[in-house]
């Protein structure tokens, strides 16, 4: 794997706005949230990981220091309500310049907020954001088999399963996005704004 910061050097990150919420820069006062739902057994079983045993202190003093020191093979966004809630997070990472691909994730943490189209909105934002704003060609990401909610989703966004992967116990689907197909979405104005 392969990464460099120069891509989010000359992004030049602050918010990204799309139809129902804005992607901004994550901040500090984000952690009490994160907190929450990184340490929420149902979010953690829907990520198939262990819901995060760290007490707060802990949390928080490493949260300062990812914040201080950021990887430069991912780039994470707050998501936001346009009226400034905040109700998840997104990002991509393992980006490799070399494949000219990267890994996407997200999470709505605010179950008030499901199924109402924010996570697709959310996707789409992101997405769209990649394809004009880096080199990447191609979007991957994988789900648990059993999160139907999250493959309807992706699929929404123009993701299409790519294969199966079982690891640490757990079944997924893997799905992918190219940049030609996520072009063949649009409706020919990126053209004009990459020119
Ligand atoms: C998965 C997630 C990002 C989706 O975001 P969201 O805002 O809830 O999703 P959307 O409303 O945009 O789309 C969900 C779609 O799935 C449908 N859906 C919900 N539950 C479903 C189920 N059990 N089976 C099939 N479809 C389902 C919804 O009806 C909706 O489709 P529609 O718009 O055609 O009605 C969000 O729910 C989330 O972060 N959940 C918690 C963590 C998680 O699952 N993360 C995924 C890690 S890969």
């Amino acid at each position: 794997m392969t990464c460099s910061p120069y891509e989010f050097e000359s992004v030049g990150v602050g918010m990204i706005t799309g139809r129902k919420v804005i992607l901004r820069e994550k901040r500090l006062a984000d952690v009490r949230d994160d907190y929450i739902w990184h340490t929420d057994p149902e979010l953690a079983s829907l990520d198939a990981t262990p819901p995060l045993p760290a007490i707060f202190s802990r949390y928080l003093l490493d949260y300062t220091t990812e914040m201080h020191y950021p990887s430069p093979c991912k780039q994470q966004f707050a998501v936001e309500t346009p009226e400034g809630k905040h109700i998840g997070n997104c990002g991509y990472y393992n980006i490799s310049e070399t494949g000219g691909e990267a890994e996407l994730g997200i999470m709505i943490g605010n179950r008030d907020y499901w199924d109402k189209g924010y996570g697709t909105d959310t996707i789409n934002t992101l997405t769209s954001h990649i394809f004009h704003q880096t080199g990447l060609n191609r979007i991957y990401l994988k789900t648990l088999k059993s999160n139907a909610r999250a493959q309807k989703c992706f699929k929404k966004c123009g993701f299409s399963p790519c294969g199966d992967l079982d690891k640490d116990g757990y079944s997924f689907v893997l799905m992918e996005l190219h940049r030609r197909q996520w072009e063949e979405t649009q409706d020919g104005t990126w053209r004009l704004k990459l020119e």
